[in-house]
């Protein structure tokens, strides 16, 4: 594999932060599906598909595949949406 996530957590100490954080809030709450074994695998395809391309920014890659199912832990995404309360906490997240 051409990158590894180390590689990139070292230029960029914000993705470990973002990593920590989604690990802990995912372990938290231990879904059976949306759960951080998924966010991983998400990522390590993520990452391979990037490997092949030109240009790309793995400061905002790395943490929308490490955000893309925070919604499902907020108790309102059966009324609103994973997308919708995954876009507020991750907007709380990032800031
Ligand atoms: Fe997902």
């Amino acid at each position: 594999m051409k990158y590894t996530l180390d590689s990139h957590v070292k230029q960029d100490l914000r993705i470990l932060s973002v990593y920590d954080e989604a690990r802990r809030l995912h372990e938290q709450e231990g879904l059976f599906h949306h759960n951080f074994q998924h966010v991983l695998r998400d990522l390590h395809r993520a990452l391979l598909i990037a490997a092949e391309e030109m240009s790309v920014d793995y400061g905002v890659l790395i943490p929308a595949v490490l955000l893309h199912d925070i919604g499902f832990l907020d108790p309102d995404f059966r009324r609103l949406g994973h997308d919708v309360t995954g876009a507020r906490l991750a907007q709380e997240l990032l800031a």
